[in-house]
């Protein structure tokens, strides 16, 4: 009989094997620090999370409004197309003509589960077991967590901390191998909340094509950035190169609804849509009714969100970077800060338990973001309200 020892310690009889990839990847990091919250002493001041990235407001009352009425529809219980209704495509089709001045029509679109579903598809898409994909750090942790588990290779262009983590196209072109099939690079970062420039984005986009392979571009935070993010989509074959995961979870505080969407070229969509198929079918009607409605009419909703989260920014930086402070600010963005904490020799898994169980911060450490990053904390305060940012600067420098 197998015998498995299971991340928590416990032995495990059971008369099967499970998948040698799957038992290497380590358990999603947001599960192991909300159990280290759950080792506070009773009477420990209250919790402050810094640790997930959700917005912390709800989608507007509008939107709530139209998505009641629509569960009385015997047809809202129902499937829909495996890509998606096709009125949400096109409406997310002259989204993207707003924002980005896109060339893109509807079966260039994908809706999909959440972000994390749309890279899914991508991934597979593209790869399979023993082929490289590069990618950036830190980088997000899901995402070689996924390539482990089907057993593609990721390849890790370094972190630059001096640049604030942007990606040096010399430095990737040099990791391109026979074997590469995708640049994967996430604007804005999580976690630094870096946002790469459009020039930059260009020159990466040039360089995947020239190599033919794909740009793997995650843009869930986009819509925290000012203005229009890049000009890849006003390029007449932008997918000939270029695959898009998108998140519309932060952008309409919908993230339980699982609203993501993959853009690509129209052939691998419709390879994609096999692995849809086995996998969720399709986005729920009920999350493709409320991102309709969003996409139609939030625009200036997100806006002034964007603006609240660029001011709670501001006033972040402001408060961690007054004289005092040991933890050192790396880089920072719209909804994360990435800190460079002051404990030599100690690695950010234990720096942020300490953290949680001692001064009742939630954060992230450094290490789940990729190799070599145990000096880093990354904090998602776009979680918190205004009122609470003095409070978790002022906790972590006591804990300093
Ligand atoms: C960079 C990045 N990609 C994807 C996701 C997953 O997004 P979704 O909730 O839409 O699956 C997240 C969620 O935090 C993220 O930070």
């Amino acid at each position: 009989m197998p015998v498995v020892e299971s991340e928590t310690g416990k032995i495990t009889f059971m008369r099967f094997a499970i998948n040698e990839h799957l038992r290497s990847v380590h358990p999603p990091p947001i599960s192991e620090v909300k159990e280290w919250a759950a080792q506070r002493p009773e009477g420990a001041a209250p919790l402050l999370d810094l640790c997930q990235a959700v917005p912390d407001y709800a989608p507007p009352p509008e939107l709530l409004q139209h998505i009641s009425q629509a569960v009385y529809d015997p047809l809202t219980s129902r499937y829909t197309p495996d890509e998606g209704l096709p009125e949400v495509r096109e409406a997310a089709c002259r989204r993207y003509q707003r924002r980005y001045a896109a060339k893109m029509g509807p079966d260039q679109v994908c809706l999909t589960v959440g972000a994390s579903a749309a890279f899914w598809l991508a991934l597979v898409s593209l790869c399979h077991a023993g082929d490289e994909l590069i990618v950036q750090l830190p980088c997000y942790f899901d995402h070689p967590m996924a390539l482990q588990a089907l057993g593609v290779r990721p390849v890790y262009a370094p972190y630059r901390e001096k640049e604030r983590g942007l990606p040096d196209p010399a430095t990737i072109e040099a990791l391109i191998t026979p074997r590469t099939r995708a640049i994967l690079l996430v604007t804005p970062s999580n976690p630094t909340g870096t946002v790469i420039p459009p020039d930059l984005l260009r020159d990466l986009y040039f360089l995947a094509r020239r190599h033919r392979i794909a740009l793997v571009l995650d843009e869930t935070y986009s819509d925290f950035i000012e203005g229009m993010p890049h000009d890849l989509f006003t390029l007449e074959d932008w997918h000939s190169t270029l695959v898009q995961v998108m998140s519309f979870g932060k952008s309409y505080a919908l993230t339980g609804y699982r609203a993501g969407m993959l853009a690509a070229a129209p052939e691998l969509i419709r390879q994609a849509l096999k692995l849809q198929d086995t996998m969720t079918v399709c986005q729920p009607r009920i999350t493709q009714l409320a991102l309709q409605y969003g996409l139609d009419h939030l625009d200036h909703w997100v806006e002034v969100n964007r603006r609240m989260m660029s001011f709670r920014h501001n006033l972040f930086v402001e408060e961690f970077n007054l004289p005092g402070n040991r933890f050192r600010l790396a880089a920072s963005g719209s909804f994360f800060a990435w800190v460079r904490h002051p404990f030599s020799g100690r690695s950010g898994r234990e720096v942020a338990r300490r953290l949680a169980i001692e001064s009742g911060i939630l954060v992230l450490p450094g290490e789940v973001f990729g190799p070599g990053l145990e000096e880093y904390l990354r904090l998602a305060f776009g979680n918190i309200k205004e009122q609470q940012i003095k409070e978790a600067v002022y906790r972590f420098r006591s804990a300093a």
